[in-house]
């Protein structure tokens, strides 16, 4: 298992300030920034793109962009993602009609790849692209929407997920989106987890590096 990696999701940040909240969200110890891309069509919501991901680079993020793809078709908008500056782009396997040929566009344009699990959604998807993939997302929530509940059946999930992950071999990194709080988070780690997205729990907290550091010590201890 890898060092953990905090997360925020930038959908519960203020869309009308977003370099500033997602600037101070990292200066306040967060590792990654997580990008949640939906199109009103694979979900029920319509969020932001690759521009607004260019944007906050032009701003002066360098914090790696985790672009969690909420959209159909996939593969058009890959490249775009990877000009705009994002560093891992993760996608929703039945929502490609060529899961492999989407798995070696994101390699080849440059960005690690990702496949991404709603909660009905099988592990076997990963059974012929364990090579082929840099991070496994287990959805706690179905997507759409930050501030959901957490679905408890997402644990068993991580575990079977830490198991093939394990025995792979390889370094690949298990993502846990959708419900994640100070209070659950160190379940979460215990089931295999070792990145963590968190939006509501983190924007809607008045200190979000008090919130952070809470979560760091619930996940190390
Ligand atoms: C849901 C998104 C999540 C969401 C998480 O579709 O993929 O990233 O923003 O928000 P919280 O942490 O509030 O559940
Ligand atoms: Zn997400």
């Amino acid at each position: 298992k890898q060092s953990a990696v905090i997360a925020p999701s930038i959908l519960s940040a203020d869309f009308a300030r977003l370099g500033e909240d997602t600037a101070r969200v990292l200066a306040a110890g967060a590792d990654w920034v997580h990008f949640d891309v939906m199109d009103n069509h694979y979900v029920p919501n319509l969020t932001i793109g690759p521009m607004v991901c260019g944007a906050l680079r032009k701003f002066g993020v360098t914090a790696p962009i985790d672009v969690h793809l909420m959209v159909k078709p996939v593969d058009r908008i890959v490249p775009d993602f990877a000009k705009a500056g994002a560093s891992l782009i993760s996608f929703h396997p039945e929502a490609s009609e060529h899961v492999d040929r989407t798995l070696g566009l994101i390699r080849d344009s440059g960005c690690q790849a990702g496949l991404v699990f709603n909660p009905a959604t099988p592990l076997s998807w990963l059974d012929h692209v364990m090579d082929r993939i840099d991070l496994v997302l287990i959805m706690s929530v179905n997507p759409g929407f930050g501030g959901q509940k957490f679905i408890p059946g997402a644990l068993d999930k991580l575990r079977e997920a830490r198991r093939r992950i394990d025995d792979s071999g390889r370094a690949i990194r298990l993502e846990i989106d959708g419900g994640v709080n100070v209070d659950n988070i160190g379940a979460i780690a215990a089931a295999g987890a070792d990145t963590f997205v968190a939006g509501s729990a983190i924007f809607n907290s008045g200190d979000y590096a008090e919130t952070i550091g809470a979560m760091r010590r619930a996940v190390d201890g």
